[in-house]
């Protein structure tokens, strides 16, 4: 029995090549060692606004791209969480047993709501499903029992709230969950902004020439990378780089896959405009092909609806059969046997 593996993404932003390199390319190399899950948390997505129709076409659009990226729906299951009705029940059930402390602790929330509290734009409240944004994340992992969640470092403390959330509920009503494991079975690429190589790239960013993201025209890809921040020297000294020399690199090298010593045979020495034209042409070299496939996914809907359609079905039996054992567990209504 091969464990079973659950990750979200939110259907907000655009999906750049840091979420290629770092997550997308993971779960396609994991999928064939793990029963899979991947799933388009819109739920998470309406936390802070989301205009319907967009939010309706994005849900579809990475649907498309984790398509595009191999997942390979025989394998793996994509499922749009609102589709599950179960997520938001087993939620409501954790959100009983978790003390409001630990989500006021939490960094996103404390981040979110100072950004919005800045902001403070009439269509954007601190609402109550932002502070109960992680307990929405460990009902859809504990929801499939799920034992790897692969996530980036910025939710890897929700993650870790995940297993305080079940191991409360173990001590409330007994035994109920698959612990799920905090450590990674591979971590992907860590790919940084272009215009500012000490943040993690982000879907969020507002810079023009923050992120390449997947959909990027080529000619707009290429333009963004030759505008990349680098540094004082005048070419590649693996010695000495600033992060943005670095980040290039790391761009070019997860997209090739190969080793420290051919990177270095490569690039030691090469001058940055060159540098960057090469890094360019590698993304393009990846990109253009997943852009093709990308298209083709979306020319049919009935075909992606069909996708998301058998995902929910194969797990729906899963989630139903969690909601049952926590529904006994805590004395709520189930028909009597
Ligand atoms: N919160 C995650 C993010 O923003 C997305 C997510 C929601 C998720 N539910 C999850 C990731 C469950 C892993 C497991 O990246």
């Amino acid at each position: 029995m091969k464990s079973r593996l659950f990750s979200g993404v939110q259907p907000t932003g655009n999906l750049h090549i840091g979420n290629y390199l770092g997550a997308l390319k993971n779960f396609v190399r994991l999928q064939s060692s793990y029963e899979s899950i991947f799933c388009i948390v819109d739920l998470h997505a309406i936390t802070i606004y989301q205009e319907p129709v967009q939010l309706r076409a994005k849900n579809r659009e990475i649907a498309g791209l984790f398509l595009a990226a191999g997942i390979d729906p025989k394998l793996s299951s994509i499922i749009v969480q609102s589709q599950v009705a179960a997520h938001a029940e087993l939620a409501w059930m954790l959100t009983c047993v978790t003390p409001i402390g630990w989500l006021y602790r939490m960094t996103q929330f404390k981040a979110k709501s100072e950004t919005i509290r800045e902001k403070s734009d009439t269509q954007d409240s601190i609402g109550d499903g932002l502070l109960q944004y992680p307990v929405l994340m460990a009902a859809d992992i504990l929801l499939y029992q799920a034992k790897v969640v692969p996530v980036g470092d910025d939710q890897a403390q929700h993650r870790e709230l995940t297993r305080d959330i079940a191991q409360r509920f173990t001590s409330l009503y007994g035994e109920t969950f698959v612990m799920p494991e905090t450590s990674l079975p591979s971590v992907g690429a860590r790919i940084m902004g272009l215009d500012e190589p000490d943040k993690k790239m982000s879907k969020s960013a507002t810079g023009a020439g923050h992120a390449v993201a997947l959909l990027d025209e080529p000619s707009l890809i290429k333009k963004k990378i030759m505008r990349a921040t680098t540094d004082s020297n005048p070419a590649v000294d693996f010695d000495t780089m600033g992060p943005g020399v670095a980040n290039l690199l790391a761009i070019y090298q997860a997209f090739d896959e190969c080793s420290d010593d051919t990177m270095r045979e490569r690039f030691a020495g090469m001058r940055y405009g060159d540098l960057k034209k090469t890094v360019a042409e590698k993304t393009i070299e990846h990109i253009e092909p997943f852009q093709k496939r990308y298209r083709e996914m979306m020319a049919d809907p009935a075909y992606l609806d069909g996708i998301l359609k058998a995902g929910a079905e194969r797990v729906q039996p899963i989630a139903a059969a969690t909601v049952q054992l926590v529904k006994e567990r805590m004395g709520l209504y189930t028909a009597s046997r």
